[in-house]
């Protein structure tokens, strides 16, 4: 029986990427559908539920994605209630890269530094799809979250992540990165989870600072978001510091993708967002 994967995007193109990883992964085909909204999900999901009998729904999946991080949680929501009984079939949530992204820089830096709680971390732009998520699994295994973005200041960006994964955390306004050597000052960690070609992070702001033993990057496109580093960094050190780049972190972020998507197909009733992930990367 063919696996069939069923793409809803929140943005109006369904991501190309998304298609192609899931082809790779063994999907023998991806139904994409751009511009979903919950109200649209249910139709959608029951189209993929009723078509095969219970025995055979684990081949058919649902990936949701998108630019937007909380209304692919919506998606998320809107499909989960459309099951029911044994009509179901697995899902993963992984709105512009979110999950896998920040579950493959967590663990990255994780392993670097050993345990993470108690340990204090800094992620600048953390509004993004890819900062909310790793900040809240930073915040989850007990680390002391800084999150920055452009507009806090009114704590709605560490509440969102607080009430989705519990932890601690703040939020500082930091409009670029002139701001950066203030927001570092006592971290141990930091992760610049900007937009492409945006430099957040500059040299004076992380090297010689005292205490500081891991940095990373998930920006891959120049300048990249922390200068001084190397998109290919891997566990690097540099000044002292233990580094990953974009394509460092990329790597095991593809992995982890592909990953998910086979198991997708291995049951029916999976929902694989932030914390399955993390549990499925684990086991790489
Ligand atoms: N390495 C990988 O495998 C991989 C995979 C996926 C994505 N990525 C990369 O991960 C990064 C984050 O992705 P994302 O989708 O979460 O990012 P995003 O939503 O594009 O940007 C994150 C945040 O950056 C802030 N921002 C936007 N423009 C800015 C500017 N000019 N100056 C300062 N801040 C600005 C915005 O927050 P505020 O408005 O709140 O300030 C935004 O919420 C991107 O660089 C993306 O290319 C890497």
């Amino acid at each position: 029986m063919k696996k069939l994967l069923l793409q809803l995007d929140s943005s109006s193109h369904p991501s190309v990427f998304d298609r192609v990883v899931a082809f790779d992964a063994g999907a023998d085909e991806v139904m994409s559908y751009g511009g979903v909204t919950p109200e649209t999900v249910r139709d959608l999901v029951h189209g993929a539920i009723f078509t095969r009998g219970p025995k055979h729904l684990n081949n058919t999946a649902i990936f949701i994605g998108g630019s937007d991080m909380a209304q692919g949680e919506r998606l998320l929501s809107a499909a989960k209630k459309a099951f029911f009984g044994p009509l179901r079939v697995s899902v993963m949530l992984d709105s512009n890269g979110s999950n896998t992204t920040a579950v493959a820089a967590v663990a990255k830096m994780r392993q670097a530094i050993g345990s993470l709680e108690g340990r204090s971390v800094v992620v600048t732009a953390g509004s993004g799809p890819v900062g909310l998520r790793a900040a809240g699994l930073f915040a989850k295994a007990g680390a002391q979250v800084t999150v920055t973005s452009r507009r806090a200041g009114d704590g709605t960006l560490s509440e969102t992540i607080r009430q989705r994964f519990g932890g601690s955390i703040r939020e500082v306004a930091m409009a670029d990165g002139s701001g950066a050597a203030a927001v570092l000052e006592g971290a141990e960690m930091a992760l610049n989870a900007g937009p492409a070609g945006v430099c957040l992070i500059p040299r004076a702001a992380w090297v010689g600072r005292t205490g500081l033993r891991v940095v990373a990057d998930v920006n891959a496109v120049p300048p990249l978001g922390v200068e001084g580093l190397e998109v290919m960094d891997d566990g690097a050190t540099r000044e002292g510091v233990t580094t990953f780049g974009a394509l460092g972190i990329g790597g095991l972020k593809m992995k982890v993708h592909k990953a998910c998507i086979a198991r997708l197909f291995e049951k029916n009733d999976l929902i694989l967002d932030a914390e399955a992930i993390a549990e499925l990367a684990d086991t790489l």
